[in-house]
């Protein structure tokens, strides 16, 4: 088919989940193969943009893509717009170069595949005047205006394991074991991975913690002769004084604790109840290796539908899943939110049902 757009950048930015790579081949391929565009690899996220660090991605360059995880792109947390400082040797600002870039490759359009970092730059940059789509990727599920973004289910599958593995060393053991879940902002993979791992008690970012409410819940669980406890924590989960902090003294209390937030639970749990408590972090196991069956059709969903988003000029979107459909939902909404876990939500009750304790 016919389109005004010849040529398109892709860049992977913030942290890498599992199916970037199912995504990249997807968009790729179905912009070839629909509509004869030719797609330019740019390194490094938003980093190559700025350096023009780039290069004419190939077939080759694809094939067998979907079922490797990270990107081969690259990627980095770059932020063109946080603090700008003119490049000495080209005398540049982040954005001017990104023009000359954009330019200089004569993209016609740039699809930035990330979190919210990534898409509130995407947003800037789209007003800015650059043609501009966004493909919702992170393992946090946390979103704004996005049912799911893919790398959330293999990380759940990962994350699930994981609780699964700690449970038969915490019974054989007698201990209370603590598994640290990533999720620095909102907390559904500690949510969802804790119930689908029987978690006795999750702690969540949502919900400030009272550690004497998890304590109580665990020697309830001994005297009823239940020998261990697992408490699964969100690496974001705050206590109910960390809650009344502002934004940047709790930043500040973060960077000074001189542990995980899982092993600071696992020792104020350890003081509360005089039972032996042990602390896993699970850490960056939920980001790497191959995306999951679900992820794999999610992110290739995802991809092809970005190609039809480029060829019918919707820019300026993100490309999203509402109920189960691809939705255009606009940077400049989900710029700067998060999509946090609403209280009313149905995994909330089911959790409350079953009797885990979520801290409060
Ligand atoms: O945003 C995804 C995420 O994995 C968070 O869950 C985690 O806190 C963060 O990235 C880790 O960032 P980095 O990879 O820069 O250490």
């Amino acid at each position: 088919m016919e389109c005004k757009v010849k040529r398109f950048g892709i860049l992977t930015s913030g942290g890498d989940a599992p199916g970037l790579n199912a995504a990249i081949r997807a968009l790729c391929r179905a912009a070839k193969n629909q509509y004869n565009m030719e797609a330019v690899g740019i390194f490094n996220g938003y980093r190559g943009l700025i350096n023009g660090d780039m290069k004419v991605l190939s077939e080759n360059e694809l094939s067998g893509l979907i079922a490797q995880g990270g990107t081969i792109l690259g990627t980095s947390r770059e932020k063109p717009f946080k603090n700008p400082v003119v490049n000495e040797a080209t005398g540049l600002l982040p954005v001017e170069a990104i023009k000359e870039n954009y330019k200089k490759w004569n993209l016609d359009a740039l699809v930035c595949i990330g979190g919210n970092g990534t898409n509130t730059t995407a947003s800037l940059l789209f007003q800015s005047g650059l043609n501009v789509i966004g493909l919702p990727k992170t393992i946090d599920n946390d979103i704004e205006g996005s049912d799911v973004t893919f790398g959330f289910y293999t990380a759940l599958d990962v994350a699930t394991d994981a609780i699964d593995r700690i449970h038969t060393t915490a019974c054989s053991h007698g201990r209370v074991m603590i598994v640290e879940i990533m999720g620095h902002k909102a907390g559904w993979l500690g949510l969802y991975s804790g119930i689908a791992g029987g978690g006795d008690a999750i702690l969540i970012p949502e919900i400030p913690y009272d550690i004497n409410s998890v304590a109580k819940k665990i020697k309830e669980r001994k005297s009823s002769g239940k020998n261990f406890s697992i408490v699964v924590v969100a690496e974001g989960a705050k206590s109910k004084e960390e809650s009344l902090l502002d934004k940047k003294s709790f930043k500040k209390a973060r960077a000074v604790m001189q542990c995980t937030i899982g092993a600071r639970v696992a020792k104020e749990l350890e003081e509360a109840t005089g039972f032996e408590c042990r602390a896993t972090v699970v850490g960056y196991l939920q980001r790497g290796g191959t995306p999951s069956p679900y992820d794999r059709l999610l992110s290739t969903q995802i991809g092809a539908a970005a190609a039809d988003f480029i060829a019918q000029e919707k820019f300026g979107n993100l490309v999203a899943v509402q109920n189960g459909k691809i939705k255009p939902v606009p940077l400049d909404y989900v710029a700067g939110k998060v999509k946090n876990i609403p209280l009313d939500h149905p995994m909330i009750k089911t959790a409350r049902d079953l009797g885990i304790c979520l801290g409060d």
